[in-house]
């Protein structure tokens, strides 16, 4: 893309300001979760929601084989937690020794401190070639609790994210776990 163009497109989409989720799944007893602002709903009837995974993420590697996703909205009073699944990677460190959480369907990790959270169903998975692969799921249950004031990508702008989306693992099946 041209600079010109590239420059004007992030300003334009910079204006969105998107709300931040958590994602966390379970493949084969190995946990996942990262920050995620590239998500929305993308149905009415079904319903279904869409996350975009970075392909340099653990949590993609492990979303790949899942069967079970769950979005966790953020409140603004969260940049703690944003920075845990944002700034670090599972290929470094178990994000899960340091937050609170209980075991859902499959055993997905679903955050105790995160209660405006939904449970999903992977249904379809579109990788066009870009750097994020396109994961649609199908809620199979949700918890609401009192509505948070979402946490934005203007609020985390300290956070460097764990991983760059130009570092995909080669080869692409690349577990880097070390603990
Ligand atoms: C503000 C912000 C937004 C992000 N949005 C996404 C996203 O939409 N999809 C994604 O896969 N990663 C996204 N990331 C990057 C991951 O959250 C980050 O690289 C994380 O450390 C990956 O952890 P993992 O390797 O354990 O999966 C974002 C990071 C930040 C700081």
């Amino acid at each position: 893309m041209e600079d010109d163009l590239a420059d004007t497109f992030t300003q334009v989409v910079a204006q969105l300001d998107a709300p931040l989720v958590i994602v966390t799944t379970v493949a084969g007893g190995e946990r996942a979760g990262c920050l995620v602002g590239f998500h929305g709903q993308c149905s009415i009837e079904p319903v279904r929601y869409v996350v975009w995974l970075s392909k340099a993420n653990h949590t993609c590697r492990v979303a790949l084989h899942a069967e079970h996703l769950v979005v966790h909205l953020l409140d603004r009073s969260q940049h703690d937690l944003a920075e845990l699944f944002g700034g670090h990677s599972g290929d470094e460190l178990d994000k899960f020794q340091r937050c609170r959480w209980t075991p859902g369907p499959g055993g997905v990790p679903e955050l105790d401190d995160c209660p405006n959270r939904f449970v999903a169903r992977r249904v379809a998975l579109l990788d066009e070639g870009s750097d994020h692969v396109c994961v649609v799921v199908e809620p199979i249950a949700a918890h609401s609790d009192t509505p948070v004031t979402p946490l934005r990508l203007s609020d985390v702008g300290d956070v460097e994210p764990g991983h760059r989306n130009d570092e995909r693992p080669m080869p692409p099946t690349e577990r880097a776990t070390t603990w």
